[in-house]
């Protein structure tokens, strides 16, 4: 099956991680290896990660004849775990492009999609608890603090109740669930009903967010003097967790406001390469709706 994904920002991402021969770059999200192509294309080697074996197979058929191009399969958040026994540390840049990709969503079999029906599995690897499993194990407390939590679902508590008594197997099932639980005149009028939930779910069962703090927190072991780390989020969840990361490394105060003294330990040893998030221009909504809700934010390791 093709390998069909539009890589979103990618000059824009060439830009900030300036891919010149002699530099290594990880692309700790590969996907179908269009950004690394093009780090590729502009003389970088690059170390190509993913979780999921089928993007990691597919980069593999389309890039695997370069000689600056290797792929592992792994967790954006284990990187160090994975590259320092490899002795491919430090780097010159990371980047991540964070999500799912189309292949992934539009294969029913994968169980991302509430259109069309397949098993409620969702998860990215291969690894772990699929959807149905996580809900099954879940009490209903903690699956309606998740839908509140990832999915920022108004109706978490009735869409829990539901999914804990019908116990889904399958997508379809699952969004039958959420339809019976959101009364009908409450049902947003541009999102399928079952958007958050999906989201929500999805981000849960593969700790997408965990594996995006542990990225962050790794990036000073990661890169080298000069280095540099692009982001690109597709929602707020993610975007915050980035921004507040980046603002720390920057040594910018990120304590609350209202405290006395200073108990974050600001004073920092990378610099902004964005100051403020950069979004795709009209012309690449146009093309591909998808990089809409992208936001890309980057740093470079300057001590
Ligand atoms: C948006 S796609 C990347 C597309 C790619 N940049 C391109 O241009 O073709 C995201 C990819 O990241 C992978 N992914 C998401 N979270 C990951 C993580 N924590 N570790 C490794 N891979 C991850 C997904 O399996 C998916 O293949």
């Amino acid at each position: 099956m093709e390998y069909a994904h539009q890589t979103v920002l990618r000059d824009e991402v060439v830009d900030v991680l300036a891919p010149t021969a002699g530099r290594t770059i990880v692309d700790a999200t590969l996907g179908g290896g269009g950004h690394a192509e093009a780090l590729l294309d502009r003389g970088a080697t690059v170390i190509g990660v993913d979780r999921d074996p089928s993007a990691v197979a597919a980069a593999t058929a389309r890039l695997g004849g370069r000689a600056t191009f290797r792929a592992l399969r792994g967790n954006a958040g284990d990187l160090e775990a994975l590259l320092a026994p490899l002795g491919l540390l430090p780097v010159d840049g990371v980047l991540a492009d964070l999500g799912v990709s189309s292949p992934q969503l539009d294969d029913p079999d994968r169980g991302f999609s509430f259109q069309g029906d397949g098993p409620l599995d969702m998860r990215m690897g291969q690894e772990g608890q699929t959807a149905a499993g996580a809900i099954a194990a879940a009490d209903e407390a903690t699956l309606a603090r998740v839908l509140r939590e990832l999915g920022e679902e108004p109706f978490a508590g009735p869409i829990a109740r539901a999914l804990k008594g019908a116990q889904p197997t399958t997508t379809a099932a699952a969004v039958e669930a959420v339809k019976r639980a959101v009364p009908r005149r409450a049902w947003p009028e541009r999102l399928h009903v079952a958007t958050r939930t999906f989201q929500a779910l999805r981000i849960w069962v593969n700790d997408e967010l965990g594996a995006l703090e542990r990225l962050l927190d790794s990036l000073p072991r990661l890169l080298r003097l000069g280095g540099r780390a692009a982001i690109i989020s597709f929602h707020s969840l993610e975007d915050r967790r980035v921004k507040q990361a980046f603002r720390a490394l920057e040594g910018r105060c990120t304590c609350p406001p209202g405290l006395p003294v200073c108990v974050c330990g600001a004073g920092g040893s990378f610099r902004p390469l964005t100051r403020k998030a950069v979004k795709a221009s009209a012309a690449e909504v146009e093309r591909n709706p998808r990089s809409r809700s992208a936001r890309l934010r980057a740093v470079e390791r300057l001590s």
